[in-house]
C-alpha cells in the first residue's frame, strides 16, 4: 500500500508569522484495502477506577445503571460505534482467575490487584457482566486469557463456558444465568509475556503460546481468532521467534506501543508542558510508523500472504498521574495535545490495514489516554474521545491512498533532553471512501502558530459539496473537567470548498478537522 509523505525537510522552525502550504493527491485508483472497524477497538483493564466507577457500578448504585453499567458511559460509547473492547488487561489478565469472578455476587473472593496499586477487588465485574456490556455495546469481546499464572485447564475451561452449547461449563454458565452461550471471536493468550504476563523469553513462550492455543476450542461454530502477546515498541526478537516458532498456530500477534518518556522516572505531566514537550510527543506518536513498518516487514518474511494480523493492541498516551490520585491507577487528565497524539496515530493505522487490522487505545474510561473521565455520577468526555467519534465514518470504508508535501520542523527526539531530533510532518492526512460513495479526510495541522493552505487533488474522485467538523482549542493544554466540562468540543467546519476538481483547505494552527465530500 502506499502513501508517500514528501515532508520538506527543513532543518529548523519556520518563521511563525509564515502561512505555510502543503499539497495533497488522492489516489482512488490505489484503493484496494477496508479500514477494519476494529481499529477503533478500545481497552478496559481492571486498573485504577477503569471498570470499577468508570464502566461499572452495580445493580444497587444510585448512579443510573444498565445491569449494573452505568448509563451515561454507556450512551457515549454508543455514540462512539466501539467496534471491539479487550478485557480484563493487560497486565490484570496473567493473574486473574475467571472463575472467581462468576456466580452469585456475594459468594465471589475478593481479590487484590497487585499490578495496579494493591487494591483489593470484590469480583463483582466478571465473564457475563464484561460480556453483556459488550452486547449492550454492540461490539466484539476481545478476551486476554491468563498464561502468566493460571493453567491449560482454566484456560480451555473459559473457551468452554462462553462458548459451548453443552457440557460441564456450559452448565455451570446456564445455572449462572445465561442458557444461550455467547459468541467470541478473539482471545489474547497471554499478554506481555515478556514482563508482566511471565517474564519470558521468546523462545519459551512461543511454545507456550503453541500449547495454551491448542486447548482453546471452537464450540458449535464459533471461530475464535488467536492472539499471540507480542512485541513492546521495538522487540525485533520477539517478533522474529514468534513468527518463526508459532507463526503456523496464531491468527495475530501483537503490539504495544505508548507515547511515553520513558519507563523510569518522571512521564511529564498531562497538563503542564512546554512547546518542546509538545512537539517531542508529535515525533514520539508518529514513531510508532516506524516500529509497525519493523515488525511487518519481519512478518512478511514469514508471511506473505498477510495471513496473520498485527494487532496494536495497546497504544496511546502515558503522563505521570495526576496529583492527588491514587498511585498505581494510572488516572490521568487529557488534553488537546493528546487528541493529536490520537488522530495522528489514527491516520497511520489507515495506511497499514493490509496487516494491521486492530488497535485498542488505552484505556476507555479513567486511565491513561481514557475517551471518559467519571467522578462519582458525574462524566467528561476528553478531547481524544471527539477524535474517535469524528474518526468513526472511517470505520469499514476503503482506504484512500494519498500523497501528501508538507513543510515539517526539526523537533526532540527526547523528551526534556537536548541531543537526538527527528524531522516532524506539519500536517497528517487519511482519506477514506465509505460503502454509500462518501469520502472523508481527516486532517491534522500539527503546527501550534502557523494555519496551513492545503490544496487536495481530487484525482478521478467527481466530488462536488465538502462539509467538515474541527477540534482545536485556544491553547494546546485544553482540557474538559468536570467543572467545564465542555471546553473542548467539535464544532462545524466552513473553511473548505471546491472548485474544478480541486479541494482547497484552511486548515487553521492545532486543529483536527474531518471533511466529508459527496
Ligand atoms: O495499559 C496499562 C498497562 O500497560 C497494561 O496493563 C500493560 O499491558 C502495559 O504495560
Amino acid at each position: 500500500m502506499k502513501q508517500m509523505i514528501l515532508a520538506a525537510a527543513l532543518a529548523a522552525a519556520l518563521p511563525l508569522s509564515a502561512q505555510k502550504k502543503a499539497d495533497i493527491t488522492l489516489l482512488p485508483e490505489q484503493a484496494k484495502v477496508e479500514i477494519p472497524k476494529e481499529i477503533y477497538g478500545q481497552f478496559a483493564e481492571h486498573l485504577g477506577t477503569c471498570i470499577y466507577g468508570g464502566l461499572w457500578v452495580g445493580e444497587q448504585s444510585s448512579i443510573p445503571n444498565t445491569n449494573g453499567s452505568r448509563n451515561d458511559v454507556l450512551q457515549a460509547l454508543k455514540e462512539l460505534k466501539v467496534p471491539v473492547l479487550r478485557w480484563p488487561g493487560g497486565c490484570f489478565a496473567d493473574e486473574y482467575h475467571w472463575m472467581d469472578g462468576i456466580g452469585p455476587k456475594e459468594n465471589r473472593p475478593r481479590m487484590v490487584n497487585n499490578n495496579w496499586g494493591g487494591t483489593v477487588e470484590d469480583n463483582s465485574f466478571g465473564t457475563h457482566e464484561f460480556l453483556n456490556l459488550c452486547e449492550m455495546l454492540g461490539c466484539e469481546p476481545y478476551v486476554s486469557m491468563n498464561v502468566g499464572s493460571g493453567t491449560v485447564q482454566e484456560t480451555a475451561q473459559w473457551v468452554e463456558y462462553i462458548t459451548a452449547e453443552d457440557g460441564p461449563m456450559a452448565k455451570l454458565r446456564k445455572a449462572n444465568g445465561r442458557e444461550k452461550p455467547w459468541r467470541v471471536k478473539y482471545i489474547g493468550v497471554g499478554n506481555e509475556s515478556w514482563g508482566c504476563g511471565g517474564s519470558m523469553r521468546p523462545e519459551y513462550y512461543a511454545d507456550l503460546y503453541r500449547r495454551y492455543q491448542t486447548y482453546c476450542r471452537n464450540y458449535n461454530g464459533n471461530r475464535l481468532f488467536k492472539i499471540a502477546s507480542g512485541s513492546g515498541e521495538y522487540d525485533t526478537h520477539w517478533t522474529e521467534t514468534m513468527m518463526k516458532q508459532a507463526g503456523g498456530q496464531m491468527d495475530g500477534l501483537s503490539l504495544h506501543y505508548y507515547t511515553v518518556a520513558g519507563w523510569s522516572g518522571s512521564k511529564g505531566s498531562a497538563t503542564q508542558f512546554d512547546e518542546a514537550d509538545y512537539y517531542w510527543a508529535m515525533g514520539k506518536c508518529l514513531d510508532i510508523e516506524n516500529c509497525i513498518k519493523t515488525h511487518v516487514a519481519i512478518m512478511d518474511k514469514y508471511d506473505a500472504r498477510k495471513r496473520v494480523a498485527l494487532m496494536v493492541d495497546e497504544w496511546g498516551t502515558w503522563w505521570d498521574e495526576e496529583p492527588g490520585t491514587v498511585r498505581g491507577h494510572l488516572y490521568q487528565q487529557n488534553t488537546m495535545r493528546d487528541a493529536f497524539v490520537a488522530a495522528l496515530s489514527l491516520n497511520v493505522f489507515h495506511k497499514y490495514t493490509d496487516r494491521v487490522k486492530m488497535a485498542n487505545i488505552a484505556q476507555v474510561a479513567n486511565v491513561l489516554q481514557s475517551m471518559i473521565l467519571t467522578k462519582e455520577d458525574k462524566m467528561v468526555l476528553t478531547p481524544s474521545y471527539y477524535v474517535f467519534q469524528m474518526y468513526a465514518v472511517h470505520q469499514g470504508a476503503t482506504y484512500l491512498p494519498l500523497e501528501l508535501t508538507c513543510d515539517s520542523r526539526t523537533v526532540r527526539a527526547r523528551m526534556g533532553r537536548d541531543g537526538d531530533t527527528r524531522t516532524l510532518p506539519l500536517v497528517s492526512a487519511s482519506a477514506s471512501r465509505s460503502k454509500d460513495g462518501k469520502v472523508h479526510i481527516s486532517l491534522a495541522n500539527v503546527d501550534l502558530e502557523t494555519s496551513e493552505t492545503l490544496t487536495v487533488d481530487l484525482g478521478s474522485l467527481k466530488l462536488k459539496e465538502v462539509s467538515g467538523t474541527m477540534l482545536t482549542s485556544s491553547k494546546i493544554e485544553d482540557k474538559n473537567t468536570f467543572e467545564q466540562p465542555d471546553a473542548v468540543k467539535p464544532v462545524p467546519f466552513k473553511g473548505a470548498k471546491i472548485s474544478k476538481g480541486k479541494l482547497t483547505v484552511k486548515l487553521p494552527a492545532k486543529s483536527i478537522v474531518v471533511l466529508e465530500l459527496v
